[in-house]
């Protein structure tokens, strides 16, 4: 099958301005057509083109395919004790993380891949067409590049993360390992790749550190993503800015001069409510970086550490319920922002020639997503045209 109708779509979001109503392109009562896994058509239903498949919505709704920007979907293991311990009191502070390390190293590439391979089908079953996926739980040479090997073989958007934190045989030699990751590291991962990130924070990489890394990966073509002021105020953003990153994740704690840097760059800021709420952190500010101007991404940071989390349903539903964003904002963020933190314009819209990837919700209105939260609404999950999950 190589072209694929819609029609009778209550509400299309199409995120192309010039297709519809609003920043977010809206139409009614649409219709729309992919053909060779492009968007070719969009227009009134009852003008909707033949093509070789053809799927009545019956009064549903329509959005892009949700791109999830930030995941650790490769890892062993689960830490649902110290889940338990944290929202009695204990603080997060990436203690964590060496136990998936451990736990990671321990399992077989077979058990690697069974289980991210089911982590990525839950997300796909809820509606998410791109994964942007990291390594940062083996934090060797051998075995980060296992990670990477595993994660692309899910999909394209593979980010290095051996800049995790600095494992335990080098707690003594800092700079051994700075070293380590931005030399045989990131040359045994670059074929796999195309980001490298730093989990820049006191308990992890400091601002010189992560910029020495950054700067090699860039040196060798990736594109940088960091993790920035998740805990505190790292640095991480301003960082971020002046190396002209794709994204800064999860910005819990911004000064007003972050805000007004990432107003001015096209450095997005990636959101990530369940990593907020689960840590017991304050959340993001997401209503000072909209009301600035700066581009907005949110996604799930599924790792088991601070977010086991699949679902960019239930993060939309959050950002509107807990960080003051608006139904629209977080879906335009949840798609075209998650898009745009991976440099990727051809998605997160369906303007015409932009990439298949939609979702067809059991709702007649996208508002749906966020008003009924913990129901999974994506009936059916097209993918460049075919269909992924849902349906018959
Ligand atoms: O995005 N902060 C760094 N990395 C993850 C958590 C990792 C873990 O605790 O296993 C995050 O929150
Ligand atoms: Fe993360």
């Amino acid at each position: 099958v190589s072209s694929l109708a819609i029609s009778g779509i209550s509400e299309l979001t199409t995120n192309d301005p010039t297709l519809g109503e609003g920043r977010l392109g809206r139409l009614h009562d649409a219709g729309i057509v992919i053909d060779e896994g492009r968007v070719a058509w969009v227009g009134p239903s009852a003008r909707t083109p033949p093509a070789d498949r053809h799927l009545p919505a019956a009064g549903r709704a329509v959005t892009p395919g949700f791109v999830d920007s930030h995941t650790h979907l490769v890892f062993a293991g689960e830490r649902s004790a110290e889940f338990e311990a944290r929202l009695a009191g204990t603080p997060y502070t990436g203690g964590g993380i060496a136990a998936t390390v451990s736990a990671t190293r321990a399992a077989s590439t077979a058990e690697l891949r069974e289980h991210s391979a089911g982590l990525h089908l839950a997300m796909r079953r809820g509606g998410t067409t791109t994964v942007e996926a990291k390594s940062g739980y083996d934090l060797t040479v051998d075995g980060e590049r296992r990670l990477c090997e595993v994660a692309s073989e899910l999909t394209e958007e593979v980010t290095f993360l051996g800049a995790h934190v600095v494992p335990d045989e080098y707690a003594d030699d800092r700079d051994g390992y700075v070293e380590l990751v931005g030399g045989a590291m990131l040359e045994a991962c670059r074929d796999f790749v195309r980001w490298v990130d730093v989990f820049c924070e006191s308990v992890a990489f400091t601002v010189d550190e992560t910029r020495a890394i950054a700067q090699r990966a860039q040196s060798v073509g990736l594109g940088v993503r960091l993790h920035g002021n998740q805990l505190g105020h790292s640095g991480g953003v301003a960082l971020a800015v002046e190396l002209g990153a794709a994204s800064v994740d999860h910005c819990t704690y911004l000064a007003a001069s972050d805000v007004e840097a990432l107003a001015h760059t096209d450095t997005v800021a990636t959101l990530l409510p369940t990593a907020d709420l689960f840590t017991r952190s304050p959340s993001a500010d997401a209503r000072a970086l909209l009301d600035a101007g700066a581009t907005v991404a949110l996604a799930t940071d599924c790792n088991p550490g601070t977010s086991y989390v699949t679902s960019m349903g239930l993060v939309l539903a959050l950002a509107v319920a807990s960080l003051s964003m608006t139904v629209d904002e977080a879906l335009w963020s949840a798609t075209r922002g998650g898009a745009l933190a991976l440099r990727r314009p051809d998605l997160g819209q369906l303007g015409l020639g932009a990439h298949g990837d939609l979702v067809v919700l059991d709702a007649p209105r996208a508002a749906h997503l966020a008003y009924r939260p913990g129901i999974d609404l994506a009936a059916l999950v097209v993918k460049g045209g075919m269909t992924v999950a849902g349906g018959e």
